[in-house]
């Protein structure tokens, strides 16, 4: 693979963790088990791959509709993930992040996911950051209203470029995303980082998440690689 053609920035919309457990005749907690641990396999191969980051779906500012159950298990995964895997990412030099509105979790939850955090930050690999309570619009909305803040504060000048405004979302030193993939076969954007996806090209696949593999994530890289992007110009 050429190096240099590697997208710095992955997104990825980790779909179909349900329907994988259902058609194993398992609960769709299994599917988000298995995600989980997608989520590591997918995180070593992009940073042995040069990926410089990786943002993945967690959790969305409408996944608190779903039921009682399944919401306080996706709580409780981060535990699960980071005692099975913090060794792993330390080894491998991944820094963690998360982006969302992390206030809303329960204190066990957030305290997992600070903590983290706080491990990795001087981890110079890649940046695995977790989205978690996020929401697309919600994150645009918050960085005008900090800007508007700033504003009259007298921090900011009214007129700004988007490089500027870029900062006040919570993605603010991340490259814009390179390639967004989804898996499961669904055709949408669901609210995933929509300002960073202006330029980004899109992959869907039909394998679901916990299925997603090393195999399944060089083919989105080759093909995003022989895509040509143009940025609204011409050859
Ligand atoms: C979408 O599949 C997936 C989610 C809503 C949750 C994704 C979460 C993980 C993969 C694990 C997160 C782990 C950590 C450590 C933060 P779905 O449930 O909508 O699947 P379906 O469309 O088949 O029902």
């Amino acid at each position: 693979m050429d190096e240099k053609k590697v997208p710095a920035h992955i997104a990825i919309i980790m779909d179909g963790n349900g329907r994988w457990a259902k058609q194993r005749g398992l609960p769709r907690t299994a599917g988000h088990k298995q995600g989980a641990q997608t989520i590591r396999t997918i995180a070593i191969a992009c940073n042995q791959r040069g990926v410089k980051a990786l943002t993945v779906y967690a959790f969305s500012t409408e996944n608190w509709k779903r039921p009682y159950d399944e919401v306080d298990y996706l709580c409780k995964l981060p535990r699960f993930f980071f005692r099975r895997y913090m060794d792993e990412l330390m080894e491998n030099n991944i820094q963690v992040r998360f982006l969302g509105e992390i206030e809303r979790f329960p204190d066990d939850t957030r305290n997992v996911i600070l903590t983290a955090a706080e491990k990795t930050k001087n981890n110079t690999g890649l940046i695995l950051s977790l989205a978690v309570n996020y929401g697309g619009r919600r994150e645009i909305t918050l960085a005008a209203q900090r800007y508007a803040e700033d504003v009259m504060a007298q921090r900011a000048d009214l007129q700004i470029d988007e490089a500027a405004f870029g900062t006040y979302m919570m993605t603010k030193d991340l490259p814009d995303v390179d390639l967004m993939i989804r898996t499961s076969g669904e055709l949408r954007l669901s609210n995933f980082l929509l300002w960073q996806n202006a330029y980004s090209e899109f992959i869907f696949t039909p394998v679901a998440w916990p299925d997603f593999n090393e195999e399944e994530l060089d083919r989105a890289i080759t093909e995003y690689t022989e895509r040509e992007r143009r940025y609204g110009g011409l050859k």
